[in-house]
């Protein structure tokens, strides 16, 4: 690879200078290595590959099912993809919550197994002590607060979070002193826009939102929400750029009356 091409690839450095130029960042969610292909050429700056992998490629209700060698395999396919774009990698539900060192060994064998650049954990407070420690391994950190749905059974539901002032006060801390612990960008789901205004503006790290209106300093969405090829998730944040259900359902029944009437293959396709 060219030094030129070299210098295009997004680093934690990259995302930085974004939010100082006022760039906006984007974010999408990949689990495979042709879907991170086209991201990636399409100039998306980071790539996720989140543990929402559990409900969309897995067909879980909740993230938590999801284990660290299944994340593992997704992150290694999207790694595979990368040419440009910054690939954060989720550390799944009950691979950091009991305690720093289990964080750090889940952090390291992402990093070692998968090529992936850098992890992201939910929590504020409650998992400080893990964010510091893989940090000072040298591992980026991404952030998450707000809506956590490794949290769900915790809150019962999906709907917006800290709209009340003990909450939002929660957050704002947390937000605070995941920066000071060293994450290099948060991501903020499902909160009110002003809160997520506030602390985009408090804080010097970049924020990236769903769900928490425009101020963030970077959007994320899950792939198969924006390409429409999950309708049944119809949150009011989201925003759908292709109806790909109504195209492959299109596109699957054409075949099967295709293959059924004998007019696939025809003479041009076949040897
Ligand atoms: O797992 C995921 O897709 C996420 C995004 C919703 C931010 O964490």
């Amino acid at each position: 690879m060219s030094p030129e091409k070299e210098l295009k690839k997004v680093t934690t450095n990259t995302i930085q200078k974004m939010k100082l130029a006022g760039e906006k960042i984007s974010m999408i969610t990949a689990y495979d290595f042709s879907f991170a292909t086209l991201f990636d050429a399409a100039g998306i700056d980071i790539i996720l590959v989140g543990d929402s992998a559990s409900n969309v490629m897995a067909g879980h209700a909740t993230t938590l099912p999801i284990t660290l060698d299944q994340m593992i395999y997704h992150a290694q396919s999207v790694v595979r993809a990368r040419e440009r774009s910054l690939i954060v990698v989720d550390i799944p539900f009950g691979y950091y919550q009991s305690n720093s060192e289990i964080a750090l060994a889940s952090a390291i064998k992402i990093m070692k197994e998968s090529g992936g650049h850098t992890v992201k954990l939910e929590g504020g407070e409650e998992v400080i002590d893990s964010v510091k420690k893989i940090v000072s391994a040298g591992i980026p950190v991404m952030g998450h607060l707000g809506l956590t749905p490794q949290s769900i059974n915790k809150f019962g539901t999906y709907v917006v979070r800290a709209t009340d002032e003990i909450e939002a006060n929660k957050l704002r801390k947390d937000a605070l002193l995941l920066q000071e612990a060293g994450c290099f960008a948060i991501v903020l789901e499902k909160i009110p826009a002003e809160l997520a205004k506030e602390v985009s503006e408090s804080l010097t790290i970049p924020t990236i939102g769903i769900g928490a209106g425009g101020d963030c300093d970077g959007q994320v969405l899950v792939m198969h929400d924006m390409l429409g090829i999950n309708t049944e998730f119809k949150p009011r944040f989201l925003r759908r750029y292709l109806n790909l259900d109504e195209q492959i359902t299109v596109a699957i029944k054409q075949y099967i009356k295709d293959v059924k009437s004998r007019d696939f293959p025809n003479e041009s396709e076949s040897y």
